[in-house]
């Protein structure tokens, strides 16, 4: 009854914040529900407006995490990768390589989702923004960053002359939503990794700006958190030899919940505009 009533006043707290634009942190709220031994799992996906609508049963959730990573075992993990990373070779443009991923069933979180989300933007856009994977919104509309945080995001682009329509172009390092958006896991990360590399290695975009931890860890291959990965430009290389220097950002669902962080993201912002003029790209 307790328990009920915690997951209760969480759910109300949760869609509250949703409706000021605010995006609830997944995560943690799952912990506070495990810590005081609730299951958020089932009654979760209707507790925030990132999920759907669970008022009739979804088909797509006839699959738990347990039976999809089941189906994933007739091959090994190392045998996914390879595959992504054939089609990934064989794709000579982006729209091909959009194609290739969503014939891609090497990533467990594929079963559990409505949409694969690959890309907007501009193509060959000299700005690539990467993100951690889809949420709700993403999941529904298959586009990537077009729910509260990609809202803004966008206004934190156009703060500097950047946007999906002319000049940026927004994808993210995992392409199926992770339920209860939990974080993708490692291994959803490392098959979906031969795709984000031929992404950059494709699209030759002057700078990479990765918003939030995982992307960012996930990307520069670091434990490093966000905190003090942000504020400098890295090198992110792939295999192919494509070489573009990264700006790690706080994430705008991570900003949504601590404004107070603006101001950095807004430093990071001008160190991006900097590094662009520094390059001849006019904005
Ligand atoms: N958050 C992300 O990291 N990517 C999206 O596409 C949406 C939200």
């Amino acid at each position: 009854m307790a328990q009920n009533a915690s997951a209760a006043a969480l759910k109300a707290l949760t869609d509250w914040w949703e409706e000021m634009g605010v995006e609830p942190n997944q995560a943690e709220i799952e912990a506070v529900l495990r810590a005081s031994q609730a299951s958020l799992i089932p009654a979760q996906a209707g507790t925030s407006g990132r999920s759907r609508d669970h008022s009739a049963p979804d088909p797509r959730r006839r699959g738990d995490e347990r039976t999809s990573r089941r189906r994933q075992k007739n091959k090994s993990l190392e045998d996914w990768i390879a595959e992504a990373e054939s089609l990934a070779a064989g794709a000579e443009s982006l729209p091909a390589l959009k194609a290739a991923i969503e014939s891609f069933d090497g990533c467990p979180l594929k079963q559990l989702c409505e949409k694969t989300v690959v890309y907007d933007g501009t193509l060959g856009a000299p700005v690539m923004v990467l993100g951690e994977g889809p949420g709700g919104q993403e999941d529904r509309q298959g586009l990537p960053f077009v729910g509260k945080a990609g809202q803004l995001l966008d206004k934190m682009l156009a703060a500097i002359q950047l946007d999906r329509k002319t000049n940026t172009f927004i994808s993210n390092v995992n392409y199926w939503r992770p339920p209860g958006n939990r974080n993708p896991e490692a291994d959803e990360l490392a098959v979906c990794r031969p795709f984000v590399n031929r992404m950059v290695d494709l699209a030759q975009p002057k700078i990479i700006i990765a918003t939030g931890g995982v992307a960012a860890k996930s990307l520069l291959d670091t434990k490093t958190g966000i905190m003090r990965l942000r504020g400098s430009e890295r090198p992110f290389e792939t295999p192919a030899g494509t070489t573009v220097p990264l700006v790690p950002m706080f994430h705008p669902a991570y900003l949504l919940r601590r404004p107070q962080d603006k101001s950095r993201a807004w430093r990071d912002l001008l160190l991006v505009q900097a590094r662009l003029k520094e390059m001849g790209v006019e904005m």
